[in-house]
């Protein structure tokens, strides 16, 4: 499963808090960060993660996939000649091929989680999953990031690269295994961000989009009658009772246009969308996840 969505909406968070619910439905679920960036580690109170599996609860492992590493485990993988593999890891050309192709440090990360996938591993000490979770590159890069390995495919038409590139691919699109989650946020940029990520993941990438999921939605405190009373306070009072009825006008402003943005969103997407509240909470740690992970559907 992979959540994507534009940086900041949310993703780590919808990332670990699927992990939680998934674990907690007793699957073993394993949630990855890739290339380096905000991680899902933080919202444990672990050490950090690695490129490695960490257990972080009953049933729930994290791993933090590094290209580089990504990428000397493949070659591993691939070249049974000791005195082959140590020849190519000391060879410079190697290193500056590597860096030099375009999309090579994504393709070794896809092909990392197809690995993480599979029920046979290749990794001697691997672990079978349930479900591997996919906390993706920000929206745009997630896009392209999911199209590395037809886009190798085609480039490299014969040979293993090719068809290891197809396998990717094939396991990226296929419906049956392999699904996105987007999370949107309830304004209009990213509403429309959304919807229009949606589109290119199915038609461009041609991945499943099971459910986007709109986070951080405000609660609705108040009745319209609520407010006009609220609204009188604000005009006629002074003091305290004015500035407490201005913050709750404000509040209760935000939390409609946001309703406005659920129904636009309800409109502009296929896939089912299931509200996340906001939650008021100085910093979000794993109980946060938790409770968000009840209301995921
Ligand atoms: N439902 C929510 N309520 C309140 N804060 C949230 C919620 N979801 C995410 N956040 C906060 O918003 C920020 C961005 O979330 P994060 O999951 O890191 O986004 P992304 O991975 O998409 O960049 C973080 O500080 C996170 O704690
Ligand atoms: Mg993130």
């Amino acid at each position: 499963m992979i959540v994507t969505g534009k940086g900041g909406v949310g993703k780590t968070t919808v990332a670990v808090a699927l992990g939680l619910r998934a674990a907690s439905e007793g699957k073993r679920t394993i949630v990855c960060e890739v290339a380096a960036q905000e991680n899902a580690s933080r919202m444990f109170a672990h050490t950090e993660v690695g490129f490695h599996e960490v257990e972080m609860e009953e049933n729930l492992w994290s791993i933090s996939i590094d290209p580089d590493e990504s990428m000397r485990e493949y070659v591993l993988l691939q070249l049974k000649v000791r005195a082959m593999r140590d020849m190519l890891f000391r060879s410079r050309i190697f290193n500056y091929l590597a860096a030099a192709t375009p999309g090579l440090k994504e393709l070794v990360t896809i092909g990392k989680i197809w690995e993480l996938a599979q029920l046979d591993r290749k990794v001697k000490s691997g672990r079978k999953y349930d479900l591997v979770i996919v906390d993706a590159p920000a929206t745009g890069h997630g896009v392209g990031f999911l199209q590395t390995p037809r886009t190798f495919a085609s480039i490299a038409r014969v040979g293993p690269i090719h068809s290891q590139a197809q396998t990717l691919d094939r396991f990226i699109t296929d419906h049956e295994h392999t699904g996105t989650a987007i999370v949107a946020l309830p304004e209009e940029m990213p509403v429309n961000e959304s919807v229009s990520l949606e589109r290119d993941l199915r038609e461009e990438v041609g991945v499943a989009v099971d459910r986007v999921y709109l986070n951080g939605l405000y609660p609705e405190r108040f009745k319209k009658e609520e407010a006009e009373k609220l609204s009188a306070l604000a005009e006629n009072e002074n003091g305290a009772a004015r500035a407490a009825a201005r913050a709750a006008l404000s509040e209760h402003g935000r939390a409609r246009s946001q309703r406005q943005q659920l129904s636009r969103l309800k409109k502009g997407v296929s896939a089912p969308v299931k509200t996340l509240p906001f939650l008021f909470e100085p910093e979000l740690d794993v109980e946060a996840a938790r409770k968000l992970a009840g209301k995921l559907g």
